[in-house]
């Protein structure tokens, strides 16, 4: 705290200091608004889509074969060699998502608190208001999907719970664990969430970033809901083609 300002009092005739109130930066300013956390969940919302994206169309090499597949994760390894080291680009990508996936999610709670601090009595309507619905299905959604990002994780990168994991042989690993049917269950569960996550995402997103215009907004959630669609669409063909034999 500083002491700014001395000032004489009225019909007192003696000096008063009063304290002024802290100086915050402009980031710290902008992440303590609403806007400027909405508009943090939109940015680190729209890296990990980009991710997301490029790893489900990186997953349809499984359709080549082992070959192609496993020559893409090595490539994955290999980026940007001789200047990077190898698996360092990696490691840049998995430290950038994970400060995403840690922003989005602060933000996303501590918004969640400010809005159950405004409107701290339930509502008294039967019906919930429109809207309810897809602000649970964030949550809940977000939860699970962080949860199975940590199963995955350990499940094709550590082979912690792969019932017969092989390092550095992807395809084998995926064939392996979608003959599952509950591990199937659990991926098909996770890729719902995902299409409903990225539906709701794109529409709050844009409105975060002032797209407001209801001629604009339908063009967004059609954008939105067909990128849902072929995400999770895409990302399900894996497991669907090794579950009925397609891919073996
Ligand atoms: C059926 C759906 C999916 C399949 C078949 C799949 C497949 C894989 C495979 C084989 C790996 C290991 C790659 C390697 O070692 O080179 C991997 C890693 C990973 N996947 Fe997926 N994935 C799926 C869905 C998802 C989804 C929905 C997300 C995120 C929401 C995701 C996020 C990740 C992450 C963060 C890694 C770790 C990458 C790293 O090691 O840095 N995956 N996935």
């Amino acid at each position: 705290m500083s002491l700014t300002s001395g000032r004489r009092a009225p019909n007192v005739g003696r000096v008063v200091t009063t304290l002024a109130p802290p100086r915050r930066s402009a980031v710290r300013r902008f992440w303590a608004s609403t806007i400027g956390k909405k508009a943090v969940m939109a940015v680190t919302g729209a890296l990990l889509l980009a991710f997301v994206v490029a790893h489900m169309a990186g997953n349809l090499k499984t359709f080549l074969g082992a070959g192609d597949l496993n020559h893409y994760a090595h490539w994955l390894r290999t980026i940007g060699e001789p200047v990077l080291r190898r698996e360092w680009f990696l490691w840049l990508q998995r430290a950038v998502l994970l400060a995403a996936l840690v922003l989005h999610v602060i933000a996303a709670v501590q918004l969640a608190r400010r809005d159950l601090r405004a409107r701290p009595v339930r509502y008294v309507h039967r019906q919930p208001p429109r809207g309810t619905f897809a602000v649970r299905t964030m949550r809940w959604g977000g939860a699970t999907l962080a949860l199975f990002v940590v199963w995955h994780i350990l499940d094709f990168t550590v082979g912690a719970v792969n019932r017969d994991f092989v390092p550095g042989d992807p395809y084998h690993n995926l064939v392996a664990d979608f003959q599952v049917w509950w591990v199937n269950v659990i991926y098909l569960v996770a890729l719902a969430m995902l299409g409903l996550h990225i539906h709701h995402g794109f529409a709050s997103a844009a409105r975060t970033l002032g797209v407001t215009r209801p001629r604009r907004e339908r063009a967004i959630r059609i954008i939105g809901s067909t990128t849902a669609v072929v995400v999770a669409g895409g990302y399900a063909l894996v497991p669907v083609a090794i579950m009925t034999g397609l891919v073996h």
